[in-house]
């Protein structure tokens, strides 16, 4: 398929993909960090399309502010302004959205197509100057379609992915699938293609754990939508284009938002993870007996782990699957010590919503690391049932016999005994 002259860097210019199908999208090779949370070791792309029909022109998608002029150069090259139609936004984060007011300004007569939950975040991207008309746009959702004549472009709603605005758009007669964040990964290659670019499997991967893994439940009912498709092409916002075998990443979103450990825990079986920092063994000690409490309660696995001895990350896909969390630290120097922050610091990448959540430590003399650890998770939308528990310096019997009772009161939330007394502070706020 064709690509057209290269630019002074040695950059493609507009590329079509498939016939009267343009790539106008942008290279941004020296990116390093994405959104702040995300790093990339080669850059991003910026992948914008545009789609000639017999009845006009349409735009997917536009770039990041500062690759502009890169962006309207590759459109220019393959049509003219007056002939843009229809103009899709898939997702406005200002990485996809930055040349969209210049864009509608250059082809004023142009529909722009969003979905419903977009449209106040248009508002504030476009910030329209006093001397600008107003915008016009149009809102879609799943399975409305806009014809270009001979080639027609139909939505599918697919919030959260990674915005509460995301959508794809589907070209029927090409089965090429406009992707947004979907299926991306931030990998820059010029060379574009899945079949021609280097290994960037650990990008794909890489993006679905930061950018998607939070909203597997939406990314499930996306694949409701885009699995029946025909597809012969998924063009993401980022990174390389999927023409060789496609389907193959459809599946492998499923793998990634399916849990492996489905098939080790019984069905029935809640599963209660207690982790634990301790100073002089008195956090441990309360955590075992939190444990041997819990264990009382049927129906539910409990499983103890001391943070010293693991990483982080096997224990954030443990917690990803877990149904209640209870973390134990000593205070030190007024605060939770340092491997229980980072742990709760990495699990913005997880839903956590609605899971149960428990704290607690023996203290010297101050105590707030229980009550700083609660609010974390109330901040993080989990339940706190019970109220934590400290104790001072080392536990004595009557003490381990109040963890015990603690763990069984937890376990027992669990398994819903005490549902009915249990306040979900993260839905006061
Ligand atoms: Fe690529 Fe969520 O923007």
């Amino acid at each position: 398929m064709g690509q057209g002259p290269q630019d002074a860097t040695g950059n493609p210019g507009a590329v079509e993909i498939a016939p009267g199908v343009h790539w106008i999208g942008a290279l941004d090779p020296s990116l390093r960090t994405f959104d702040i949370i995300l790093r990339t070791a080669n850059g991003t792309t910026y992948n914008a399309f545009l789609i000639r029909g017999d009845a006009g022109v349409a735009v997917v998608d536009t770039v990041k502010l500062e690759f502009a002029d890169e962006f309207f150069r590759r459109l220019e090259s393959v049509a003219d302004y007056s002939e843009v139609r229809v103009i899709v936004l898939n997702h406005l984060e200002p990485d996809h959205s930055g040349a969209l007011p210049e864009l509608m300004r250059r082809a004023p007569q142009a529909r722009l197509y969003i979905s419903t939950r977009a449209t106040s975040m248009l508002k504030a991207v476009l910030k329209p100057k006093d001397s600008d008309r107003p915008f016009e746009y149009e809102t879609v959702g799943t399975g409305d379609e806009v014809s270009l004549g001979n080639r027609t472009l139909r939505f599918l709603h697919t919030p959260f992915l990674h915005w509460p605005d995301t959508q794809c758009t589907y070209l029927v007669e090409d089965g090429v699938l406009f992707s947004g964040d979907v299926f991306g990964c931030h990998y820059c290659d010029s060379r574009l293609y899945n079949d021609r670019v280097g290994d960037f499997r650990f990008s794909f991967d890489y993006y679905y754990a930061h950018i998607m893994r939070p909203f597997k439940a939406h990314v499930m009912d996306a694949l409701k939508l885009i699995e029946p498709l025909r597809l012969m092409m998924i063009a993401p916002t980022h990174g390389p284009i999927l023409r060789d075998r496609p389907r193959r990443y459809v599946t492998h979103y499923r793998e990634l938002s399916t849990s492996s450990l489905v098939d080790q825990i019984d069905n029935d079986e809640r599963s209660l993870v207690v982790f634990y920092m301790s100073a002089y063994g008195s956090t441990a000690r309360m955590a075992e007996a939190i444990r041997a409490g819990a264990e009382e309660e049927a129906g539910v696995r409990v499983s103890l782990y001391d943070l010293e001895g693991g990483e982080t990350e096997p224990f954030v896909d443990l917690i990803e699957e877990a149904n209640a969390l209870a973390f134990g630290s000593p205070t030190i120097n007024g605060d939770a010590v340092k491997p229980v922050w980072d742990l709760l610091s990495s699990l913005a990448v997880v839903n956590l919503k609605g899971k149960l959540g428990a704290a607690f430590g023996s203290y010297g003399w101050s105590g707030e690391a229980v009550r700083m650890i609660e609010d974390r998770m109330r901040g993080l939308k989990m339940r706190v049932p019970v109220a934590g528990l400290r104790l001072k310096l080392i536990p004595t019997d009557e003490e381990l016999a109040e963890c015990r009772v603690f763990g069984r009161k937890l376990a027992a939330a669990l398994v819903g005994g005490e549902q009915g007394r249990v306040i979900d502070f993260s839905e006061l706020g």
